[in-house]
């Protein structure tokens, strides 16, 4: 385990992928993908505390994964609040904090009623922070964020040569959380797709051929091995 190695990344981000390849092998229903990925979630989640990571952003919905058919839709926010429902008390006891980001007024009211409970209930807690990126896009986060701005500089309360990428920043869901240092994507897939664009400008990308439901906790320690083997320079020498 990279464990004691002391460039241990702040935020981990992740795109589970390929949950419908990896049901089409066995012969399964799409949402049997989605169920068995519940599982490398937990993992990820258990690894990452154990290597003392202090944010982890999941990416479980995407604004365009709304144009799927309306069964695996309702299959996925049924895991999802199966999902809240199971980890409201593990979160608690774990003293993670929870914290969502994504068009959430888009999810189902059950859904949002879970979420704002446990976020509330986890408000305070230290060891980690856990991000669910639901129904979450990041042209629709900026435009937000840039609207936001012209709002402010309309009514007098900014000048538009204020606007630096720090306000910029401090407009879009993640104010507050530092940006991801490494970003795994699972299933091959060599795209962002609509994940985090303004934030992992400087993020070390790492693509595991494995299908999501097949993601283990070796397959995070050997991300974090591969991420600690590169050489950031951030545009420097
Ligand atoms: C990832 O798996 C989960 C979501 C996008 C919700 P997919 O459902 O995209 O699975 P593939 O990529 O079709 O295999
Ligand atoms: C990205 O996966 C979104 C999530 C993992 C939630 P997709 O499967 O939706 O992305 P594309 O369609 O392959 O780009
Ligand atoms: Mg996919």
């Amino acid at each position: 385990m990279p464990h004691n190695h002391p460039h241990i990344p702040r935020h981990i981000a992740m795109i589970m992928d390929g949950n419908g390849r990896w049901a089409k092998e066995r012969g399964l229903p799409r949402r049997e993908g989605h169920r068995a990925g519940a599982e490398s979630v937990r993992e990820v989640m258990e690894a990452c505390k154990e290597l003392g990571v202090e944010f982890l952003t999941l990416y479980a919905f995407s604004s365009e994964n709304w144009s799927r058919p309306a069964d695996e839709i309702k299959a996925l926010m049924d895991l999802l609040n199966r999902f809240l429902d199971e980890k409201a008390k593990d979160l608690d006891k774990q003293n993670v904090r929870l914290l969502a980001i994504g068009q959430i007024d888009r999810l189902p009211e059950k859904t949002r009623d879970r979420l704002a409970k446990i976020i509330e209930r986890t408000k305070n807690h230290s060891s980690m922070t856990l991000v669910l990126a639901l129904s979450y896009g990041a042209r629709e986060e900026i435009v937000a964020a840039a609207r936001s701005l012209a709002a402010d500089a309309a009514a007098g309360n900014i000048s538009p040569d204020q606007i630096d990428s720090s306000l910029f920043a401090s407009r879009l869901q993640t104010a507050g959380i530092p940006d991801p240092d490494l970003l795994v994507r699972t299933s091959g897939e060599m795209r962002v797709s609509n994940f985090l664009l303004w934030q992992i400008s400087y993020a070390e990308m790492v693509i595991v051929k494995k299908f999501w439901p097949d993601f283990r906790q070796g397959d995070l320690f050997d991300a974090v091995r591969e991420y600690q083997s590169r050489h950031r320079r951030f545009g420097a020498l």
